[in-house]
C-alpha cells in the first residue's frame, strides 16, 4: 500500500513495478553493448525462452477461505534463517552496469536481509564487497580455477571475509557460443573487467612474471588460462570439502542423476539452473528439470532454483515445484544499471511484495504450504 499512499501526493515509482520492462529501459539508458552481454544467452536464445515458457506454462490453482491474515515469508536455508526464499544470483562484471557495481548490489541485498552471492568474476575484490555488507548474509560463488593454489587462496579469502556458503558453478567449464557477444566481439574479461578477485590474489600474482599494473595484458592472458577447468570430474569435489568447512552448493545441476552424485559426494545443496539460458543451447528449461531433481534428492539436499524468475508468481511456482528458495539474476542487474543500489532494492521489494500477495491470494500464509498439487499445466 506504500506505493498507493505515496500516489495520493502524486508520487509514482521511479522504476516500473513490472520487472519485465527493465531490460528495455536499461538498453535505452546504457546502450546495446553492456545490455547485450547481460541479456544475451546461448545459441539462438531458445533456452532462455524455454525457461520463461516453462514457468508461464505452469499456473497456480488458488485455494479460497484459508486464513491468510497473518503471513510470514521467512524460510530456513542451509541452517540460515532468511526473511524470504530469495537470494541475489552471482553475476560477474557488474561495473559494466554501474560504477558502484557489486558493492551497490550487495548493500541492497544487505538492507533486506537477502543473501548476496558474490561472483568470483566480480569487478570488485571480495574483501571490499564484504566490507560494504557489514554482518549481512553473503555467499561466495566459485568458478573453479585451474591452479589449486589459487582455488585454495580464494576459499581462504572468502572464509576470512565472512562468506558463509560456497556456491560452486559447474556449468561453465567453457564459455558457450553467445551470438550477441560474438557479433559485437565483446567479452568484458578481455578488457580486464571481472578479474578483480584474481588480480588481487597473492597465489594468482605469484604466477605472473611482472606485477599486474606493469603488464596488464599478460595478467589477462593468465586469467583466461586459469578461469575454469574443463578437466574436472566428480571425485575432485573432495578438494573443496577439504578446503571449505561450511555448506557447499553445486550450481548448474539439471539432471537428477547429477543431483544424486552431488548427494553422494557429501554436498549440502544444488541450484537447479541453466545459467539463465547462457550455457547449453537447447538445454532443458530449468523449471522442467526442477521437479525431477527435487524428487531425486529433495529429502537429502537443499534444492535451490534459478533461471527465468521475473515475478513473484514465478517464485511461488518454483517453490511449488520443490525449490526451497530461488536466485534472481538479470532483473536486479537491470535495477542496478538503472538506479544503482536503490534500483536493486526496488527489484527486491517488488519481488517480495508480489510473492507475498500471490501466496496469500492463493491461500498460503507461508512458503512451506504450496506444493505440486497447487499447480496446473497449461494445455497450450
Ligand atoms: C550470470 N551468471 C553467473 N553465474 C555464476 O555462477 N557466476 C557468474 O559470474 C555469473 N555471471 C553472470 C553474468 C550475467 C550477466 C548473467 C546474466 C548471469 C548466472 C546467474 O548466476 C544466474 O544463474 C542466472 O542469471 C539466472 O537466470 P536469470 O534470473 O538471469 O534468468
Amino acid at each position: 500500500y506504500e506505493i498507493y499512499l505515496n500516489g495520493m501526493t502524486g508520487a509514482v515509482p521511479r522504476l516500473p513495478t513490472d520487472l519485465t520492462r527493465l531490460e528495455e529501459l536499461t538498453e535505452r539508458r546504457l546502450g546495446p553493448g553492456p545490455v547485450g552481454y547481460v541479456a544475451g544467452s546461448a545459441g539462438n536464445g531458445s533456452t532462455a525462452r524455454a525457461n520463461r515458457a516453462a514457468l508461464e506454462r505452469r499456473r497456480i490453482m488458488p485455494r479460497m477461505l484459508r486464513d491468510v491474515h497473518e503471513r510470514d515469508l521467512s524460510v530456513e536455508v542451509l541452517g540460515r534463517p532468511l526473511p524470504a526464499p530469495l537470494a541475489l544470483a552471482p553475476v560477474g562484471v557488474l561495473s559494466i552496469m554501474h560504477p558502484e557495481a557489486e558493492s551497490a548490489a550487495a548493500r541492497a541485498a544487505a538492507a533486506h536481509g537477502v543473501p548476496y552471492i558474490l561472483s568470483s568474476a566480480s569487478s570488485t575484490p571480495m574483501e571490499q564487497v564484504a566490507e560494504a555488507m557489514g554482518d549481512a548474509e553473503r555467499w561466495f560463488q566459485l568458478y573453479w580455477p585451474k591452479d589449486p593454489e589459487v582455488a585454495r587462496s580464494f576459499l581462504a579469502r572468502a572464509k576470512a571475509a565472512g562468506f558463509g556458503v560456497l556456491v560452486v558453478t559447474l556449468d561453465t567449464p567453457l564459455l558457450s557460443w553467445r551470438p550477441r557477444d560474438l557479433d559485437q566481439a565483446y567479452l568484458p574479461f578481455l578488457h580486464g573487467v571481472g578479474t578483480a578477485n584474481y588480480f588481487s590474489d597473492p597465489a594468482f600474482q605469484a604466477g605472473l612474471a611482472k606485477p599486474v599494473h606493469e603488464d596488464p595484458d599478460a595478467a589477462v592472458t593468465h586469467f583466461v588460462g586459469m578461469f575454469s577447468d574443463p578437466a574436472k570430474t566428480w571425485p575432485d569435489l573432495a578438494f573443496l570439502r577439504e578446503n571449505w568447512d561450511g555448506p557447499i552448493v553445486l550450481k548448474g545441476v539439471l539432471h537428477p542423476d547429477d543431483a544424486r552424485l552431488a548427494a553422494e559426494a557429501g554436498m549440502d545443496g544444488v541450484v537447479v539452473s541453466n545459467h539463465g539460458g547462457r550455457q547449453v543451447a537447447g538445454s532443458v528449461a530449468a523449471a522442467d528439470a526442477l521437479p525431477r531433481v527435487a524428487e531425486a534428492v529433495g529429502d537429502r539436499l537443499t534444492v535451490l532454483f534459478d533461471s527465468g524468475i521475473r515475478t513473484g508468481d514465478d517464485i511461488a511456482k518454483a517453490l511449488a515445484l520443490g525449490a526451497r528458495a530461488v536466485l534472481v539474476g538479470r532483473p536486479y542487474v537491470y535495477g542496478l544499471g538503472l538506479d544503482g543500489q536503490s534500483g536493486v532494492e526496488h527489484v527486491i521489494r517488488c519481488l517480495l511484495a508480489e510473492l507475498d500477495l500471490t501466496l496469500a491470494l492463493s491461500g498460503h500464509a507461508t512458503p512451506s504450504t504450496i506444493g505440486p498439487a497447487d499447480l496446473a499445466e497449461d494445455p497450450d
